[in-house]
């Protein structure tokens, strides 16, 4: 326990994770995308949730760019900033969890150490990592944002895949190819993949 906490006590609640879930009739899980900019986590992320959504089922999004609007809007493209945002998006996954909703988070979360400790935060089971696998070359093709372009002539610093790491997932739960499917195809991997691990019905 930390000084800030030692005065605190963490209260039982009455009403619990599993009766939350059976409620809503699905297993809660995170399904952690993670890719470069560019690379269709947020389009991927916003299919599934629509075909989820579509099912019945209880789900939320946390989108990276909209949540740095917000919660992390004081958070900079620093190494250290981008470990605090995946720290705040973690904890607040597993509320989502604790809620019994499927969470979905659309961050590029370079660093494999911090998708372990979101990973470990959680249940064996409820944390999916899905790899949006997307080679830098398309993603600076589509540059949606232009920020390819920004970050080639020195506008942006610290921009991923340019100048700042990503590591590449060794073993993702799901691997998900944006290049050789269209995004109904890449959605449709996904839900298989919760039906198969009865997630969902
Ligand atoms: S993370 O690295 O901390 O996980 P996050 O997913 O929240 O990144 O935000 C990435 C989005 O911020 C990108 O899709 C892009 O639109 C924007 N962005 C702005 N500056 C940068 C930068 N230096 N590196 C990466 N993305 C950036």
């Amino acid at each position: 326990m930390n000084m800030k906490t030692e005065n605190t006590v963490w209260h039982e609640q009455l009403v619990n994770k599993q009766q939350r879930a059976e409620m809503k009739g699905q297993r809660p899980c995170l399904l952690w995308y993670t890719g470069l900019s560019g690379s269709g986590k947020s389009t991927v992320a916003n299919a599934v949730d629509r075909l989820l959504f579509e099912r019945g089922c209880h789900t939320y999004l946390l989108d990276g760019d909209n949540v740095r609007h917000g919660l992390n809007g004081d958070l900079s493209f620093s190494d250290e900033d981008r470990v605090e945002n995946i720290r705040r998006i973690s904890e607040v996954s597993k509320l989502f969890i604790d809620a019994g909703t499927i969470v979905s988070t659309a961050f590029i979360s370079p660093f494999a150490a911090d998708r372990e400790m979101a990973r470990n935060l959680l249940v064996e089971g409820e944390f999916i990592e899905v790899f949006i696998d997307t080679p830098i070359a398309i993603c600076e093709q589509r540059d949606p944002k232009g920020l390819y372009k920004k970050a080639r002539a020195g506008e942006i610093k610290d921009f991923t895949g340019i100048d700042s790491t990503y590591d590449v997932p060794q073993n993702p739960t799901i691997h998900v190819k944006t290049a050789e499917q269209d995004i109904r195809q890449c959605a449709e991997q996904i839900i298989q993949y919760l039906l198969n691990n009865q997630y969902i019905k």
